[in-house]
Protein backbone atom coordinates (compact mmCIF):
# COMPACT_ATOMS: atom_id res chain seq x y z
CA UNK A 1 0.00 0.00 0.00
CA UNK A 2 2.45 2.38 1.11
CA UNK A 3 5.33 1.88 -2.34
CA UNK A 4 1.79 2.53 -4.08
CA UNK A 5 0.96 5.07 -2.74
CA UNK A 6 4.07 6.64 -2.78
CA UNK A 7 4.48 6.22 -6.21
CA UNK A 8 1.31 8.20 -7.20
CA UNK A 9 2.16 10.62 -4.90
CA UNK A 10 5.64 10.77 -6.33
CA UNK A 11 4.24 11.52 -10.04
CA UNK A 12 2.12 14.23 -8.39
CA UNK A 13 5.32 15.89 -6.82
CA UNK A 14 6.97 15.72 -9.72
CA UNK A 15 4.21 17.56 -11.86
CA UNK A 16 4.02 19.90 -8.77
CA UNK A 17 7.55 20.93 -9.32
CA UNK A 18 7.58 21.26 -12.88
CA UNK A 19 8.53 25.10 -13.73
CA UNK A 20 6.80 25.25 -17.20
CA UNK A 21 3.66 25.49 -15.98
CA UNK A 22 1.74 29.03 -16.18
CA UNK A 23 1.74 30.61 -12.42
CA UNK A 24 -2.43 31.40 -12.53
CA UNK A 25 -2.29 27.92 -13.17
CA UNK A 26 -0.65 26.49 -10.09
CA UNK A 27 -1.77 29.17 -7.99
CA UNK A 28 -3.67 26.88 -4.88
CA UNK A 29 -5.79 29.96 -3.39
CA UNK A 30 -8.77 29.15 -5.71
CA UNK A 31 -8.46 25.19 -5.45
CA UNK A 32 -7.91 25.10 -1.24
CA UNK A 33 -11.68 24.82 0.26
CA UNK A 34 -10.05 25.62 3.88
CA UNK A 35 -10.26 28.89 3.96
CA UNK A 36 -8.54 29.24 7.41
CA UNK A 37 -6.16 26.75 9.79
CA UNK A 38 -8.31 24.23 11.06
CA UNK A 39 -8.39 24.34 15.68
CA UNK A 40 -6.77 20.98 15.31
CA UNK A 41 -4.20 19.54 13.52
CA UNK A 42 -2.10 16.71 13.42
CA UNK A 43 1.61 17.16 14.79
CA UNK A 44 4.07 14.35 13.35
CA UNK A 45 7.43 15.34 15.36
CA UNK A 46 9.10 12.19 16.39
CA UNK A 47 6.43 9.87 15.38
CA UNK A 48 8.20 6.47 14.84
CA UNK A 49 9.37 4.83 11.63
CA UNK A 50 8.44 5.34 8.29
CA UNK A 51 5.41 3.13 8.11
CA UNK A 52 4.14 4.63 11.48
CA UNK A 53 4.02 7.94 10.37
CA UNK A 54 2.21 6.67 7.04
CA UNK A 55 -0.39 4.67 9.12
CA UNK A 56 -0.67 7.59 11.63
CA UNK A 57 -1.37 10.31 9.14
CA UNK A 58 -3.70 8.40 6.69
CA UNK A 59 -5.79 7.11 9.87
CA UNK A 60 -5.96 10.22 11.18
CA UNK A 61 -7.63 11.57 7.79
CA UNK A 62 -10.02 8.69 8.15
CA UNK A 63 -11.43 9.88 11.15
CA UNK A 64 -11.61 13.37 10.21
CA UNK A 65 -8.67 15.37 10.77
CA UNK A 66 -8.02 17.67 8.29
CA UNK A 67 -4.99 19.72 8.93
CA UNK A 68 -1.48 18.12 9.39
CA UNK A 69 1.53 19.88 10.41
CA UNK A 70 5.48 18.72 9.45
CA UNK A 71 9.25 19.95 8.73
CA UNK A 72 12.04 19.84 6.81
CA UNK A 73 14.01 18.74 10.01
CA UNK A 74 11.50 15.88 11.07
CA UNK A 75 12.67 14.06 7.81
CA UNK A 76 9.40 12.53 7.30
CA UNK A 77 7.59 14.54 4.34
CA UNK A 78 7.74 11.75 2.36
CA UNK A 79 5.75 9.23 4.05
CA UNK A 80 3.57 11.93 5.42
CA UNK A 81 2.64 12.80 1.98
CA UNK A 82 2.25 9.03 1.06
CA UNK A 83 -0.37 8.60 4.10
CA UNK A 84 -2.10 11.99 2.60
CA UNK A 85 -2.43 10.31 -0.28
CA UNK A 86 -3.66 6.93 0.33
CA UNK A 87 -6.33 8.78 2.77
CA UNK A 88 -9.82 9.19 1.59
CA UNK A 89 -9.58 12.91 1.14
CA UNK A 90 -9.31 15.30 -1.34
CA UNK A 91 -6.09 17.87 -1.40
CA UNK A 92 -8.22 20.70 -1.10
CA UNK A 93 -10.23 20.02 1.94
CA UNK A 94 -6.80 19.66 3.91
CA UNK A 95 -4.34 21.81 5.56
CA UNK A 96 -0.83 21.22 5.46
CA UNK A 97 1.97 23.04 6.99
CA UNK A 98 5.50 22.98 7.10
CA UNK A 99 8.67 24.35 8.36
CA UNK A 100 12.14 25.62 6.67
CA UNK A 101 15.13 24.46 8.46
CA UNK A 102 17.54 26.63 9.67
CA UNK A 103 19.95 25.66 7.17
CA UNK A 104 17.98 27.19 4.25
CA UNK A 105 17.44 30.47 5.39
CA UNK A 106 18.87 31.77 1.99
CA UNK A 107 17.37 32.51 -1.05
CA UNK A 108 18.38 29.79 -3.52
CA UNK A 109 18.01 27.26 -0.58
CA UNK A 110 15.01 28.39 0.47
CA UNK A 111 13.09 27.87 -2.76
CA UNK A 112 15.17 24.61 -3.01
CA UNK A 113 13.78 23.47 0.03
CA UNK A 114 10.16 24.70 -0.42
CA UNK A 115 10.32 22.85 -4.21
CA UNK A 116 11.18 19.38 -2.03
CA UNK A 117 8.87 19.59 0.44
CA UNK A 118 6.17 20.01 -1.76
CA UNK A 119 7.53 17.17 -4.16
CA UNK A 120 7.74 14.98 -0.71
CA UNK A 121 4.49 15.74 0.55
CA UNK A 122 2.69 15.48 -2.62
CA UNK A 123 0.71 18.33 -2.16
CA UNK A 124 1.30 20.42 -5.17
CA UNK A 125 1.44 23.55 -2.97
CA UNK A 126 1.19 24.27 0.71
CA UNK A 127 -1.25 25.92 2.95
CA UNK A 128 1.31 27.55 5.61
CA UNK A 129 4.87 27.43 5.66
CA UNK A 130 6.93 28.63 8.36
CA UNK A 131 10.21 29.81 9.42
CA UNK A 132 11.44 27.00 11.97
CA UNK A 133 13.86 29.03 13.99
CA UNK A 134 14.83 32.59 13.90
CA UNK A 135 18.31 30.91 13.70
CA UNK A 136 20.24 30.70 10.19
CA UNK A 137 23.23 27.97 9.92
CA UNK A 138 25.45 28.22 6.74
CA UNK A 139 23.86 25.87 4.51
CA UNK A 140 25.07 22.34 5.77
CA UNK A 141 26.54 22.98 8.69
CA UNK A 142 25.40 23.79 12.69
CA UNK A 143 27.29 27.42 12.63
CA UNK A 144 25.53 30.36 13.01
CA UNK A 145 25.29 32.42 9.48
CA UNK A 146 25.71 36.34 9.82
CA UNK A 147 25.55 36.82 5.77
CA UNK A 148 21.29 36.25 5.61
CA UNK A 149 19.07 38.16 7.50
CA UNK A 150 15.77 37.57 8.41
CA UNK A 151 14.35 40.19 6.15
CA UNK A 152 15.82 38.37 3.24
CA UNK A 153 14.65 35.18 3.96
CA UNK A 154 11.11 36.69 4.67
CA UNK A 155 11.46 38.31 1.27
CA UNK A 156 11.95 34.84 -0.58
CA UNK A 157 8.72 33.43 1.95
CA UNK A 158 6.94 36.26 0.08
CA UNK A 159 7.60 35.42 -2.91
CA UNK A 160 6.42 31.56 -2.23
CA UNK A 161 3.10 33.26 -1.64
CA UNK A 162 3.43 35.36 -4.79
CA UNK A 163 4.46 32.88 -7.06
CA UNK A 164 1.26 30.12 -5.57
CA UNK A 165 3.95 27.68 -3.62
CA UNK A 166 1.93 28.01 -0.09
CA UNK A 167 -1.05 29.94 0.76
CA UNK A 168 -0.23 31.17 3.61
CA UNK A 169 3.69 32.11 5.04
CA UNK A 170 4.33 32.53 8.99
CA UNK A 171 7.44 31.87 11.81
CA UNK A 172 8.15 29.71 14.59
CA UNK A 173 9.75 30.22 17.59
CA UNK A 174 10.59 33.78 17.15
CA UNK A 175 10.72 36.29 20.15
CA UNK A 176 9.00 39.45 19.89
CA UNK A 177 11.71 41.86 18.90
CA UNK A 178 12.23 39.49 15.94
CA UNK A 179 8.74 39.66 14.97
CA UNK A 180 8.54 43.13 15.05
CA UNK A 181 11.35 43.03 12.63
CA UNK A 182 8.76 40.90 10.17
CA UNK A 183 6.53 43.36 10.79
CA UNK A 184 7.98 46.51 10.22
CA UNK A 185 8.61 45.42 6.66
CA UNK A 186 6.35 43.02 5.69
CA UNK A 187 4.66 43.11 2.24
CA UNK A 188 3.12 39.92 2.41
CA UNK A 189 2.85 39.53 6.76
CA UNK A 190 2.55 36.69 8.86
CA UNK A 191 -0.70 34.69 9.03
CA UNK A 192 0.59 32.84 11.83
CA UNK A 193 3.23 32.09 14.41
CA UNK A 194 3.75 28.83 16.04
CA UNK A 195 5.66 28.55 19.62
CA UNK A 196 5.54 26.27 22.81
CA UNK A 197 2.15 26.60 24.21
CA UNK A 198 0.32 24.44 27.33
CA UNK A 199 -0.75 24.76 30.28
CA UNK A 200 2.69 25.27 31.73
CA UNK A 201 3.75 27.93 29.73
CA UNK A 202 0.97 29.86 29.11
CA UNK A 203 2.19 33.16 27.77
CA UNK A 204 -1.15 34.30 27.75
CA UNK A 205 -0.26 37.99 26.81
CA UNK A 206 1.94 37.12 23.87
CA UNK A 207 -1.19 34.80 22.58
CA UNK A 208 -3.13 38.24 22.75
CA UNK A 209 -0.87 40.58 21.47
CA UNK A 210 -0.95 38.24 18.29
CA UNK A 211 -4.32 37.69 18.15
CA UNK A 212 -5.31 41.64 18.53
CA UNK A 213 -3.37 42.17 14.90
CA UNK A 214 -4.90 39.36 14.14
CA UNK A 215 -1.71 36.82 13.63
CA UNK A 216 -3.26 33.13 14.36
CA UNK A 217 -1.62 31.47 17.09
CA UNK A 218 -0.45 27.64 16.43
CA UNK A 219 -0.06 25.92 19.49
CA UNK A 220 3.23 23.42 19.67
CA UNK A 221 3.82 21.01 22.79
CA UNK A 222 0.11 21.37 23.49
CA UNK A 223 0.44 18.42 25.89
CA UNK A 224 3.90 19.29 27.27
CA UNK A 225 5.58 16.61 24.87
CA UNK A 226 4.40 14.22 27.78
CA UNK A 227 7.01 11.88 26.63
CA UNK A 228 10.84 13.60 26.73
CA UNK A 229 10.51 16.11 29.36
CA UNK A 230 12.63 16.74 32.07
CA UNK A 231 11.36 18.91 34.91
CA UNK A 232 10.61 18.91 38.51
CA UNK A 233 6.86 19.32 37.77
CA UNK A 234 4.48 16.40 37.83
CA UNK A 235 3.70 15.11 33.43
CA UNK A 236 0.97 17.92 32.86
CA UNK A 237 -1.39 14.92 32.30
CA UNK A 238 -1.01 13.34 35.67
CA UNK A 239 -1.47 17.28 37.09
CA UNK A 240 -3.89 16.77 39.70
CA UNK A 241 -5.51 20.22 38.49
CA UNK A 242 -6.00 19.01 35.40
CA UNK A 243 -7.14 15.26 36.58
CA UNK A 244 -10.02 16.91 38.89
CA UNK A 245 -10.66 19.48 35.86
CA UNK A 246 -11.00 16.66 33.29
CA UNK A 247 -13.50 15.02 35.67
CA UNK A 248 -15.62 17.84 36.09
CA UNK A 249 -15.88 17.66 32.26
CA UNK A 250 -16.17 13.71 31.81
CA UNK A 251 -13.48 13.54 29.44
CA UNK A 252 -9.75 12.92 29.58
CA UNK A 253 -7.05 15.18 30.58
CA UNK A 254 -5.51 15.35 27.04
CA UNK A 255 -8.53 16.28 25.93
CA UNK A 256 -9.55 18.73 28.43
CA UNK A 257 -5.86 20.02 28.09
CA UNK A 258 -6.38 20.38 23.96
CA UNK A 259 -9.54 22.02 24.93
CA UNK A 260 -8.59 25.24 26.53
CA UNK A 261 -6.09 25.51 24.03
CA UNK A 262 -8.78 25.85 21.20
CA UNK A 263 -10.93 27.87 23.64
CA UNK A 264 -8.28 30.71 24.30
CA UNK A 265 -8.09 30.74 20.52
CA UNK A 266 -4.96 29.03 19.93
CA UNK A 267 -4.74 25.93 17.03
CA UNK A 268 -3.25 23.12 18.65
CA UNK A 269 -1.36 20.51 16.87
CA UNK A 270 -1.05 17.25 19.51
CA UNK A 271 1.00 13.92 17.80
CA UNK A 272 0.12 10.78 19.07
CA UNK A 273 1.23 7.29 17.67
CA UNK A 274 -2.21 5.32 19.34
CA UNK A 275 -5.40 4.62 16.98
CA UNK A 276 -7.43 5.41 20.07
CA UNK A 277 -5.59 8.59 21.72
CA UNK A 278 -5.71 10.30 17.85
CA UNK A 279 -9.23 10.02 17.54
CA UNK A 280 -9.97 10.55 21.04
CA UNK A 281 -8.12 14.03 20.40
CA UNK A 282 -11.06 15.07 18.42
CA UNK A 283 -13.08 15.46 21.32
CA UNK A 284 -11.45 18.65 22.58
CA UNK A 285 -13.39 20.40 19.75
CA UNK A 286 -16.51 19.69 22.11
CA UNK A 287 -15.93 20.72 25.60
CA UNK A 288 -16.36 24.22 26.77
CA UNK A 289 -15.00 25.69 30.05
CA UNK A 290 -16.81 28.96 31.85
CA UNK A 291 -14.59 32.23 32.82
CA UNK A 292 -13.97 31.24 36.47
CA UNK A 293 -12.38 27.52 34.82
CA UNK A 294 -10.65 29.73 32.66
CA UNK A 295 -9.18 31.74 35.97
CA UNK A 296 -8.91 28.73 37.79
CA UNK A 297 -6.24 27.52 34.86
CA UNK A 298 -4.72 30.54 34.15
CA UNK A 299 -3.53 30.60 37.97
CA UNK A 300 -2.06 27.17 37.67
CA UNK A 301 0.88 29.01 34.50
CA UNK A 302 4.42 27.07 36.06
CA UNK A 303 6.05 29.71 33.16
CA UNK A 304 8.02 26.34 32.26
CA UNK A 305 9.45 25.87 28.54
CA UNK A 306 10.26 22.65 27.69
CA UNK A 307 11.97 22.74 24.14
CA UNK A 308 14.62 25.28 24.15
CA UNK A 309 17.75 24.36 21.69
CA UNK A 310 19.00 27.93 22.23
CA UNK A 311 22.05 27.13 24.56
CA UNK A 312 23.21 24.33 21.90
CA UNK A 313 22.98 26.40 18.98
CA UNK A 314 24.62 29.20 21.21
CA UNK A 315 21.50 32.16 20.71
CA UNK A 316 19.93 33.88 23.00
CA UNK A 317 16.35 32.56 22.54
CA UNK A 318 13.01 33.89 23.69
CA UNK A 319 13.66 37.53 25.03
CA UNK A 320 11.37 39.65 26.68
CA UNK A 321 9.03 35.83 27.43
CA UNK A 322 8.67 33.65 29.82
CA UNK A 323 11.71 31.28 30.75
CA UNK A 324 14.11 32.74 28.51
CA UNK A 325 17.05 31.11 26.98
CA UNK A 326 19.56 33.10 29.53
CA UNK A 327 23.14 32.05 27.82
N1 LIG B 1 7.65 24.66 15.61
C1 LIG B 1 8.41 23.95 16.41
O1 LIG B 1 9.57 24.26 16.68
C2 LIG B 1 7.86 22.70 17.03
C3 LIG B 1 8.49 22.15 18.15
C4 LIG B 1 7.94 21.02 18.73
C5 LIG B 1 6.79 20.44 18.19
N2 LIG B 1 6.20 20.98 17.09
C6 LIG B 1 4.98 20.37 16.49
O2 LIG B 1 4.02 20.22 17.54
C7 LIG B 1 3.58 18.87 17.56
C8 LIG B 1 3.15 18.49 18.96
O3 LIG B 1 4.23 18.54 19.86
P1 LIG B 1 4.89 17.22 20.45
O4 LIG B 1 4.64 16.11 19.51
O5 LIG B 1 6.28 17.49 20.81
O6 LIG B 1 4.15 17.02 21.83
P2 LIG B 1 2.64 16.93 22.32
O7 LIG B 1 1.70 16.80 21.18
O8 LIG B 1 2.46 18.00 23.32
O9 LIG B 1 2.70 15.56 23.11
C9 LIG B 1 2.91 14.35 22.44
C10 LIG B 1 2.87 13.24 23.47
O10 LIG B 1 1.56 13.18 24.03
C11 LIG B 1 1.08 11.85 23.97
N3 LIG B 1 -0.36 11.91 23.73
C12 LIG B 1 -1.01 12.43 22.66
N4 LIG B 1 -2.35 12.37 22.83
C13 LIG B 1 -2.53 11.79 24.04
C14 LIG B 1 -3.69 11.42 24.79
N5 LIG B 1 -4.91 11.66 24.33
N6 LIG B 1 -3.51 10.85 26.00
C15 LIG B 1 -2.28 10.59 26.48
N7 LIG B 1 -1.14 10.91 25.83
C16 LIG B 1 -1.27 11.50 24.61
C17 LIG B 1 1.83 11.19 22.85
O11 LIG B 1 2.00 9.84 23.16
P3 LIG B 1 1.73 8.66 22.13
O12 LIG B 1 2.47 9.00 20.88
O13 LIG B 1 2.22 7.44 22.83
O14 LIG B 1 0.28 8.63 21.91
C18 LIG B 1 3.19 11.90 22.90
O15 LIG B 1 4.04 11.24 23.80
C19 LIG B 1 4.78 18.09 17.03
O16 LIG B 1 4.43 16.79 16.64
C20 LIG B 1 5.24 18.99 15.92
O17 LIG B 1 4.45 18.75 14.77
C21 LIG B 1 6.71 22.10 16.51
Amino acid sequence: MIAVALIICAVLGTVAATPAQPIEARAPGDASRVAEIPALGLGTWQIGDMYQTYDVVRYAMQVGYRHVETATSYNNEITVGGGLCDAPVDREDVWVTSKLWNTAHRNLPANMAVEKTIGDLSALYLDLYLIHWPVAFKPGTTELDDQVSLVETWRTLEDLVRWGRTRHIGVSNFAPADLEIILSICEICPYAHEFELHPYLQQQEFVDWHLERGIKVIAHLPLGNTADVESNLPPLLEDPFWQSLAERKNATVAQTVLAWGIQRGTTVIPRSTEEELIFGNLEALEIDFSEEELREVASQDKKTRFNNPGREWGVDLFKGLDDPTNL
